[in-house]
């Protein structure tokens, strides 16, 4: 088996917004966290002071020999109320590209990661058709501010959790479990997504555009294949079908879900679990590159895959087996453009808040001091050689 990786792949790693900002009090999030009867276990505060610290971090990213960064602006910063767009955040978010490209790094921008400002809650939310066309007033000014500096951007990130966490379990913003709205939601997000693609590419430069959807490595049990088909259609296929003409799709995953005839099943006893309590299951990337290319035949970017876990070398031998999975993929002929590590920090892990530690970096939480761990220096030298040993 080949140990390089194809020229031109991209190495690079992720944040999100409200997950290292700190301080974006204007969104759904927000409001959730602080909500005395939410399953949050902590706010999200000053999350790691990115909002300041970007320029320490991008030396961070740089000294990696990481070579691109996928980060997501805040809707509720850049337009805090209805049609009042903030030309100051649009700057800020200017400057961090402008960064990027000063280190040699490419910046990935995300126009939506889970957050929705507050006042497009307050008018319903995703479960509102007319939320389609706003977000698409919002990516048009974004286009227009970035598209130059900019060669791909992904749409939203994850459609399948923000509705089905957000409208169908009601464990997020904004906490509802009705399967009209949650149908509605899926409707709105995936008009939302088109709408945003056209903003895209009818903005400045010539930026690539997908959307970052949620998969999973499903294996079925003995008869449970229709459950599987049932299963796999809300979590994945819905959103894997509204990709029809993009540029790329951002594949994301963690783990694999077994399925059973009664539906999702949980882990087996005694398996190896992450802090999420997730399967270790790093060949959970493989089977989602093959299965993501058989659906929609695009170009695939592997936008996140990581470990939470408080052991580095565990984070070195998840990444290892998973980017082994991605040589097998590139070997068979499947496209796959790049890998970033989900995450550059230990950031808020939204319900979980800062338990279970991503990062290739930790943060001190009282200082916000960072301390690159071993597994980023490993990854950085993946990253230079190209290859794995
Ligand atoms: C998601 C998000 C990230 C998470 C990561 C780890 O996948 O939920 O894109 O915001 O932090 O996946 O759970």
């Amino acid at each position: 088996m080949p140990v390089a990786f194809p020229d031109g792949f991209v190495w690079g790693t992720a944040t999100a917004a409200h997950q290292v900002e700190g301080g974006n009090w204007n969104n759904d999030w927000w409001a959730w966290e602080h909500h005395p009867d939410k399953p949050c276990t902590e706010p999200s505060g000053d999350a790691c002071d990115h909002w300041d610290r970007w320029p320490e971090d991008l030396d961070l990213i740089a000294e990696l020999n990481l070579r691109a960064y996928r980060f997501s602006v805040e809707w509720s910063r850049v337009e805090p109320e209805e049609g009042e767009f903030s030309r100051a955040a649009l700057d800020h978010y200017r400057r961090v590209c402008a960064g990027c490209r000063d280190r040699g790094i490419e910046p990935i921008v995300t126009l939506h990661h889970f957050t929705t400002p507050r006042w497009v809650s307050a008018l319903g939310g995703w479960s509102q058709p007319e939320t389609a066309e706003r977000f698409g007033r919002y990516a048009e000014r974004v286009t227009g501010a970035l598209g130059d500096i900019v060669d791909r951007m992904c749409t939203i990130n994850e459609p399948n959790w923000l509705v089905i966490n957000g409208y169908f379990l009601g464990i997020w913003p904004p906490g509802s479990n009705d399967g009209s709205l949650a149908q509605a939601a899926t409707d709105t997000v995936v008009a939302a997504h088109r709408r945003a693609v056209e903003a895209v590419r009818s903005g400045p430069g010539n930026v690539a555009v997908g959307l970052a959807v949620s998969m999973t490595d499903f294996h079925t049990e003995p008869g449970a294949e229709e459950m599987l088909e049932a299963v796999r259609g809300y979590m994945e296929d819905t959103w894997l079908r509204a990709t029809g003409g993009d540029d790329f799709l951002g594949v994301q995953t963690y783990t694999r879900t077994r399925v059973g005839a009664e539906g999702v099943l949980p882990n087996e006893e005694g398996v190896r679990t992450t802090l999420m309590g997730y399967e270790f299951w790093p060949e959970a990337l493989e089977g989602c590159l093959r299965r993501a290319a058989e659906v929609t035949g695009l170009p695939l970017l592997v936008t996140e895959n990581g470990i939470g876990t408080d052991k580095d070398d565990e984070r070195i031998e998840y990444v290892e087996r998973a980017l082994r999975g991605v040589l097998r993929c590139v070997d068979d002929g499947i496209d796959v453009q790049g890998y970033l590590y989900w995450s550059l920090l230990d950031n808020f892990e939204w319900v979980y808040g800062y338990g279970p530690t991503f990062g290739l970096v930790h943060v001190d939480r009282s200082t916000f001091a960072r301390t690159v761990k071993d597994s980023a220096r490993w990854l950085g030298e993946v990253a230079e050689s190209n290859a794995l040993k």
